[in-house]
């Protein structure tokens, strides 16, 4: 067997097709035909009128909190476990990231310990869909009209998954996606933020682009910055977008393999999906039980030694270096749940017989 990367992303003749289209039309840049098309086509897709793409995930929440009005003397409630952009992105505009602990079998943000969190100075919550699972939007939405806090959707793993038969991203004040090579669909680099309100949308262009309206060149209304796509890479996501559905299928299908084949195992606990909920399945991560003589990372390693990559799940973020001194109490589910998790390949082009022999050497073990 040969050696089974943790993800590939799939590019098929539809993408080559269209990003040929994009470089011979000349329009390499931010402008162009496609980065139109792709802001409509997945506002569209997840039930929002605008879409603004830009550069990156990261530099997508960055816009939304600015969008916001975030800034010095804020605090941004964020999740204890995520991809470091989540809380990184507060940092940026000055404002106080909170840290906010996770349900132990979603991973996702706990509603209660997050209500807990709320001060005076408490202005948004960024929610994260980790790894495709749906967070709680409706207990959050609620809690944040109670509070007046402002929601941003950090949708970057979950494209496709839904929350109570609708789609994340369509929810809360703005959402943001992240395109890069192993998200469920990717732009190379590259993100989106999603939003209804007229006027945030007109702001987020304006920062996008340098504080510059499109009506007078090069007249700067305030500091902005380059945070815009090419043309290239959103033809690379008009093409995925359009397989996007493909891609979710086959995810799920191979979710439920994973789950048929690894149910008997003692020592692993499956991810779950709670009522309210369509995973996405964006990686299919497992979480090593305690007690049983295995480590997280004695089973990378014995899946490596197999031809199997793996990746740790994320590192509480309270334990880093950077990120120590927001730290506070009742972070405990994440600062032992992190440690005992791994992610297993999760490509969509993963082939039966490959998830048969990961399966096999987990139970071999
Ligand atoms: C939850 C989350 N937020 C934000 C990002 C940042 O996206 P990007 O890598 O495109 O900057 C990522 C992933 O990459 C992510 O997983």
């Amino acid at each position: 067997m040969k050696f089974i990367p943790i993800f590939e992303p799939n590019i098929g003749s539809k993408e080559i097709f269209y990003v040929n289209k994009a470089v011979r039309s000349g329009w390499v840049s931010s402008l162009g035909y496609f980065v139109e098309k792709f802001e409509k086509d997945f506002s569209k897709y997840c039930g929002r009128r605008h879409g603004v793409s830009v550069s990156n995930g990261t530099v997508a929440l960055h816009l939304a909190l600015l969008a916001l009005d975030i800034g010095r003397g804020d605090e941004v409630i964020v999740p204890n476990f995520s991809f470091v952009a989540t809380v990184n992105s507060v940092l940026y505009t000055g404002a106080t990231p909170v840290l906010v602990d996770i349900e132990s079998d979603t991973l996702n943000i706990d509603v209660v310990k997050l209500e807990e969190k709320i001060t005076k100075k408490t202005k948004a919550v960024i929610v994260v869909h980790t790894y495709g699972h749906p967070a709680d939007m409706g207990a959050i939405m609620k809690i944040a009209e109670k509070h007046q806090l402002k929601v941003i959707e950090d949708a970057a793993e979950a494209h496709g998954a839904k929350y109570k038969n609708k789609r994340v991203g369509g929810f809360g004040d703005i959402s943001c996606f992240s395109f890069y090579g192993n998200k469920t669909i990717t732009t190379g680099e590259g993100g989106m933020c999603l939003v209804n309100d007229e006027k945030i949308n007109k702001k987020m262009l304006l920062l996008r682009d340098h504080g510059m309206r499109k009506e007078k060149k090069y007249w700067h209304e305030v500091v902005g910055y380059n945070y815009r796509i090419t043309n290239l890479q959103a033809a690379l996501g008009c093409a995925q977008l359009e397989r996007l559905e493909a891609f979710l299928k086959i995810k799920i299908k191979n979710a439920a393999l994973y789950k048929k084949l690894l149910k008997d195992v003692p020592w692993i606990i499956l991810p779950v999906e709670k009522s309210y909920a369509k995973h996405s399945y964006w990686m299919f991560s497992i979480l090593i039980k305690e007690g049983m003589g295995y480590s997280r990372d004695t089973v990378m390693k014995k899946l490596k030694e197999a031809g199997i990559d793996s990746r740790v799940i994320f590192y509480p973020i309270s334990d880093m270096p950077p990120y120590k001194k927001f730290t506070g109490k009742y972070l405990e589910v994440s600062k032992k749940t992190a440690y005992q998790g791994l992610s297993l390949p999760s490509s969509t082009k993963l082939t039966e017989k490959e998830i048969r022999y990961i399966c096999n050497t987990l139970k071999n073990l």
